[in-house]
């Protein structure tokens, strides 16, 4: 009993002494170790008589759980004191710029629908958005599109299986979400809705998922002049040109009438393409007086209200303003691509700070 007692002096003085984390490691295995000096007394019981046996026992145990306690404390404000001591020294500067090679990248895609957001943005359009799992009526019917139109044919349309009669299927185009807007909101209207599309098609210049952006401008008196002035607007400013050639060449939609391509003056001179000057042309999006039966498809009267609807494809506005020469490579998820094509991601389109920088 005695030599327990002076062994639990010598171990405070030791552990209140010790300095280091191993200090403290050798004084556990000294004491508490399978051959330490604790252990080596719990050896001993078996050979007491039995009346001190209980009694020595007890102490001893308690001897070990104080020791291993004393240590254990020791070892966590040593611990802290090192902690301590390593935040008052080492300073970490949050004002440093991040390390080039550790900056991810906005993909061109998501850049370029930025762009287009901040354009229509300062001429009062908002942004609507609609789901890529569509169906029949929102994608084709309501859109004016009857039934026996080639876009509705097995190749061009990613259909589901038919369930209770339904067949959901992948949106082919923005234009669906015209008519989820309508039904849900009242005219007048003024939104572009920009989201993925899908077509079973695939090669240079067609990717089976790609991008586009619609328009969708209802009011009382909207005619034609609107939708030309709003487009080459947009133009000018997406593609930082004034005076940018614009022509509305007569062409075919089934949710609009009457409908034209919109080209913008181009130059292909020495194999270079540049925007806004020279004497070809370069087609750029679809547009329209919307249809009067797509107004009436989405529970709008058309004898009140009028507009203009237009759809352009992202990808294609995104290689003709940034020369990316191959669409394949919008999708490779190759991260050398995208630190070359790809922009920084602080720096937000705005028209008053310029698009990009
Ligand atoms: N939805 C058409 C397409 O995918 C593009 C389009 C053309 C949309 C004319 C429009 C429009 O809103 O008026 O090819």
């Amino acid at each position: 009993m005695e030599d327990l007692a002076s062994i639990r002096k010598e171990v405070k003085k030791a552990v209140s002494g010790a300095s280091a984390p191993e200090a403290l490691e050798n004084l556990r295995v000294s004491y508490l170790g399978k051959s330490g000096i604790i252990s080596g007394k719990m050896r001993i019981l078996g050979g007491l008589p039995p009346e001190q046996r209980k009694e020595f026992g007890a102490a001893v145990n308690k001897l070990r759980d104080e020791v291993s306690n004393l240590i254990e404390g020791k070892k966590a404000s040593l611990e802290a004191e090192e902690l301590n001591k390593k935040l008052a020294s080492e300073k970490v500067d949050v004002t440093l710029p991040v390390r080039p090679e550790k900056e991810g990248k906005i993909h061109p895609i998501s850049q370029v629908i930025d762009e287009v957001t901040a354009v229509f943005s300062s001429m009062g359009f908002s942004v609507a958005e609609g789901p890529e799992i569509e169906d029949d009526f929102h994608n084709f019917n309501a859109l004016n599109i009857p039934p026996e139109h080639p876009a509705r044919q097995m190749h061009d349309t990613f259909y589901f299986p038919e369930k209770d009669g339904e067949r959901f299927l992948l949106r082919t185009h923005t234009s669906p979400v015209q008519i989820r807007y309508m039904e849900n909101n009242k005219p007048p209207y003024r939104v572009i809705a920009p989201g993925r599309t899908y077509r079973c098609d695939s090669d240079m210049t067609h990717s089976p998922m790609f991008h586009q952006v619609e328009g969708l401008y209802i009011d009382k008196d909207v005619n034609m002049g609107h939708l030309k002035g709003c487009l080459k607007i947009f133009v000018e400013a997406f593609f930082g040109v004034r005076d940018v050639p614009v022509r509305f060449r007569p062409s075919f939609f089934p949710f609009t009438e009457p409908s034209a391509e919109m080209d913008i003056g181009c130059s292909r001179e020495g194999g270079e393409l540049k925007i806004g000057v020279g004497k070809d042309w370069l087609e750029i999006l679809g547009c329209g007086m919307v249809h009067p039966n797509v107004l009436k498809n989405a529970g709008i009267d058309p004898t009140k209200w009028r507009g203009f609807a237009f759809g352009l494809g992202i990808e294609r506005i995104a290689m003709l303003k940034y020369g990316i020469p191959d669409l394949r490579t919008f999708f490779d998820a190759d991260e050398r691509w995208l630190r070359h094509y790809g922009f920084a991601p602080l720096d937000i389109p705005t028209l008053a700070r310029g698009l990009n920088r």
